[in-house]
């Protein structure tokens, strides 16, 4: 029998810019998903004692194919993070799920649960998307994704694609003092069609390349901002990415009003993830006024504590 459990996350900056190869910063939330797996020798594949169902158990399933796991195993599956919220819980059942699966034949490396999760949301998601969600639940803390190299800053591992690679560097989180609220709109939305909703655009017109390529300004200038701990920038460009994500139309009015209503008790505001709903995040000292204003304006909040340990696997 072996168990692994994995954060969700929040994506600060550069959400769907770093699908393009763009760069982004993610950190992993105190929030986990906890998957069991036990061998059944004789038995077959089950979720939760029901049996493996392709619509209902797709992460389950490409974990098995991705890791060639062909014996029949018991899963169970325990979460505490709210599911198509942007908040990673994919994410992380994906990472869960192969680290436990590792685990059941030696040591469970992050980079290794990393590359499997990956491959599996790639599947899951309709072969599109970056490996951000899966390396920040895998690595745990906080992160940037980019192409680029960043002097100074030590490369986890590198993931490529097709055309795209993305090296995952670990990056210092500058604000211990300071809170991040998140506000679940309660407004289901799927990853895969978020994604999808972009590409078309991207296709239709070279404005939308413009905009992801401000996004990734954004994030770059971020960087500086919060490695120095300046609160005060890095607020002001969540609110710049807020607006240029809106303008690629993956805001929504129930996103728009909680950042709206988060904003005076906050340093900046943005939603975080593929958006169409889900969630949005503040930075804020007063995680409590934050999380009134939220509940007020209809969302449910979270005060969560960024920079979380990754993947954690044991057998
Ligand atoms: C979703 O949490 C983040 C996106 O950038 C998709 C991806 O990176 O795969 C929207």
């Amino acid at each position: 029998m072996a168990s692994a459990s994995a954060p969700g996350k929040v994506i600060l900056f550069g959400e769907h810019a770093v699908v393009y190869g763009e760069p982004a910063i993610a950190t992993a939330l105190d929030l986990r998903t906890r998957v069991t797996a036990r061998l059944a020798p004789g038995g077959a594949t089950t979720v939760n004692g029901q049996p493996l169902t392709p619509a209902w158990h797709v992460h389950v399933v490409e974990a098995l194919r991705v890791l060639g796991e062909t014996r029949p195993v018991a899963f169970s599956t325990e979460s505490g993070i709210p599911s198509a919220a942007g908040m990673g819980s994919s994410a992380a059942l994906s990472v869960a799920t192969c680290g436990a699966l590792l685990a059941l034949g030696g040591p469970a490396e992050p980079e290794a649960a990393a590359r499997a999760a990956y491959d599996v949301e790639w599947s899951a998601q309709g072969g599109r998307g970056s490996p951000t969600d899966t390396s920040t639940s895998s690595h745990g803390r906080t992160l940037l994704v980019d192409a680029a190299p960043h002097a100074g800053l030590r490369v986890a591992w590198e993931i490529a694609r097709g055309e795209r690679r993305w090296r995952l560097h670990e990056l210092d989180w500058g604000l211990p003092h300071l809170s991040v609220v998140v506000g679940n709109t309660g407004v289901r939305a799927r990853t895969a069609d978020q994604v999808a909703k972009v590409a078309r655009f991207v296709g239709r017109t070279g404005f939308a390349k413009d905009v992801l390529r401000e996004i990734g300004d954004v994030a770059r200038e971020a960087l500086p901002a919060l490695r120095k701990g300046d609160a005060v920038r890095v607020g002001e460009l969540m609110e710049r990415n807020h607006r240029l994500l809106a303008i690629l139309g993956v805001s929504t009015p129930e996103l728009d009003r909680l950042v709206n209503a988060v904003r005076p008790f906050s340093f900046g505001a943005k939603l975080t993830g593929s958006g169409g709903g889900g969630s949005m995040i503040a930075l804020t000292d007063r995680p409590n006024e934050a999380a009134q204003a939220i509940r007020r304006a209809g969302g449910a909040p979270y005060v969560v504590k960024p920079d979380a340990p990754g993947v954690e696997a044991s057998a």
